[in-house]
């Protein structure tokens, strides 16, 4: 089955196609994608406006269309079905997708499937010739939200713990800005970082010894301080490259804690991370090398389809339609929406 995949829910307009009929370890039965990131339309305000991301989205659907079609050498006729992004994200973004989505299924006369942006991350590990076997516990993190997830099938979702206030990708995101580092922060403190002590600073690891939920927002206040007190956003270099190793080093320890305890209180032993902030280098390492002391394995996906992407959303689709899900012509997108609440496979 080929499926064409849309994300449109906040600044990146992806496509996708995937072929379940061409699952091998090199493509993950990814036929080819297309990605195209709003950054730069939104950097003049300091984040992502709503109506700006919209109209760029149906600016540019058409065009990366044709694109992927050329890029996969296929015709809009060989597509057997078409997923999109439902939500939860902006809902004017989600809306551009969506309908663009089940008309194009409607005129190609091919069934549709709304898809939930965060199942999306969390199946996309999956994609491949070897992926590891449910249950097992998924850490998703990305710029929204900061989840602990008990995954016992496809729609069965266990809510273990979250954050209760900032996710772990908006965290790095505010260290970055004040550190003047450019949006997504994420990845630039992580480059930052790579000259830097961890050990250099001492900085909170909040909530460790509360549950399995997060707090990041005290982080915030932390990292805020210590610029402060070193002159870190305009002084040395090995300053600031100390403080991003710090900061991130903090932040990712905690993210591996709770990891661990989740998996002993689940009594699982495979852990998959998904989400724009699963990309991170350190955490992975970090986990590999933790994990190893329980006999635990931790799965993630190629950089490329752990931040927003239309890949992960056709994947996840395949999973639903291939089941016998699709939606009918009625298109809703929800803005706010628990995993909880998705339907079994
Ligand atoms: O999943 P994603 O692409 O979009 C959302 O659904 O939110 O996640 C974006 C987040 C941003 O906060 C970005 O700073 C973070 O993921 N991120 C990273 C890395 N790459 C992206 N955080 C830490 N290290 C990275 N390498
Ligand atoms: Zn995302």
């Amino acid at each position: 089955m080929k499926v064409l995949g849309l994300e449109t829910s906040c600044d990146e307009t992806g496509l996708a196609i995937f072929d379940s009929e061409q699952i091998n370890n090199d493509n993950q039965g990814l036929v080819g994608q297309v990605l195209y990131s709003q950054i730069e339309l939104h950097a003049l305000y300091g984040g992502v406006v709503p109506e700006l991301a919209s109209r760029d989205h149906i600016r540019k659907l058409v065009p990366l269309l044709n694109e992927l079609l050329e890029q996969c050498d296929m015709s809009k006729n060989d597509i057997d079905a078409i997923a999109y992004t439902k939500g939860p994200g902006l809902i004017g973004a989600l809306m551009t997708g969506a309908l663009f989505g089940r008309s194009l299924a409607y005129g190609l006369d091919i069934p549709a499937i709304g898809i939930h942006h965060m199942e999306g991350h969390l199946l996309a590990p999956l994609m491949g010739a070897n992926p590891p076997a449910f249950p097992f516990v998924s850490l998703l993190v990305s710029g929204g939200h900061t989840l602990l997830i008990a995954a016992h099938g496809v729609g069965q979702y266990e809510i273990l713990g979250e954050s209760i206030d900032d996710a772990a990708g908006e965290c790095f995101d505010k260290a970055a800005k004040m550190l003047g580092l450019p949006y997504p922060g994420g990845p630039n403190i992580a480059k930052l970082a790579e000259a830097g002590n961890p050990d250099a600073y001492a900085l909170p690891r909040p909530m460790l010894h509360r549950g399995l939920d997060f707090s990041f927002s005290g982080m915030k206040t932390a990292v805020h301080n210590l610029i402060k007190d070193t002159a870190g956003s305009d002084s040395d270099p090995q300053i600031r490259a100390d403080i991003a190793a710090s900061f991130q080093h903090a932040v990712v320890d905690t993210l591996v804690k709770k990891c661990v305890k989740a998996l002993k209180q689940a009594g699982m032993s495979r852990l998959v991370i998904a989400g724009g902030v699963s990309a991170n280098t350190h955490l992975r390492e970090m986990l590999e090398a933790e994990l190893a002391k329980i006999n635990a394995t931790v799965h993630y996906a190629p950089p490329a389809l752990c931040t927003d992407n239309g890949a992960m959303i056709a994947y996840a689709g395949f999973e639903r339609l291939q089941a016998g899900q699709s939606d009918d012509l009625a298109v809703s997108c929800i803005p706010r929406w628990p995993m909880t609440e998705l339907p079994a496979v």
